[in-house]
């Protein structure tokens, strides 16, 4: 039933706006994997792509404010689903079996708010550490975007935690994509299926393509010991 807060509100137009903003922060993740995958070409390359990306973009703020807004409903309305979903059933199951064919449900779709909370809690680590931390400058302008991350990923329990982080990131999408698909309406006998399959596909190489740069960042820290691949 529509509230105070009109179609938005209702359970469809939770979904709709779930998808929505879960498909625009996909889309974040895929352009940020590319942006950081230019790290593989050295320091000049990649502090330049922070310095044309930064400096001279005038809508980075607004990008970035957007961002943030994004995620924070996306947030917001997952968590408030799934609170809702509970107090609906406020016995729960016995025992949980797997749904079986042709039912979607898999280990993926039932820790969704688990993956979701866990990615919440490595994004403020995340942000802070790149965002908020210690900044050095790039002598031919902007700031030095590479030794900060080789910093930030010179600590193995921090490389360890960020691989963990990346399969809860692979796992939230491989259903996640599936499921803005599901909640957009998109059902097309050819197309929807090809659509799920090109999602999980994504979901593992988003995650897959996150570890192994957060892997050669650590292998290949500056001084003793280098090893290149
Ligand atoms: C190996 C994995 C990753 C590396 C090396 C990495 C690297 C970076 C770097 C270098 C920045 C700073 C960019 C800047 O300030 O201009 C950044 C910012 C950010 N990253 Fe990542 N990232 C990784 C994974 C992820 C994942 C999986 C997510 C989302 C789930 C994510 C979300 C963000 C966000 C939201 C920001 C802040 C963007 C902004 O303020 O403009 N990152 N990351």
């Amino acid at each position: 039933m529509a509230s105070r807060g009109g179609f938005l509100s209702t359970s469809v137009g939770t979904k709709l706006l779930i998808g929505v903003t879960g498909f625009l922060l996909f889309l974040y993740l895929l352009i940020h994997i590319g942006g950081n995958a230019l790290i593989f070409f050295g320091p000049a390359v990649f502090n330049n792509y922070a310095y044309v990306m930064e400096q001279k973009n005038p809508l980075l703020p607004l990008i970035e404010l957007a961002l943030l807004a994004v995620f924070l409903i996306h947030a917001f309305k997952t968590v408030r689903m799934f609170l809702a979903n509970q107090s609906a059933r406020p016995v729960p199951y016995a025992m949980k079996k797997p749904a079986g064919t042709p039912s979607r449900k898999t280990l993926a779709s039932s820790t969704m708010i688990v993956s979701g909370l866990w990615l919440l809690v490595f994004l403020i680590i995340h942000v802070k550490a790149f965002r908020f931390g210690p900044e050095y400058d790039w002598p031919a302008g902007g700031r030095d975007l590479y030794r900060q991350e080789m910093e930030n990923l010179s600590n193995p329990l921090m490389v360890l935690f960020y691989i963990l982080s990346m399969t809860v990131v692979g796992s939230h999408l491989f259903h996640g994509i599936a499921s803005a698909v599901q909640s957009l309406g998109l059902d097309h006998p050819k197309w929807t299926p090809r659509l799920l399959f090109a999602g999980k596909v994504f979901a593992v190489i988003i995650a897959v393509g996150f570890m192994i740069i957060a892997a050669w960042v650590y292998l290949n820290q500056p001084g003793a010991g280098r090893v290149r691949v």
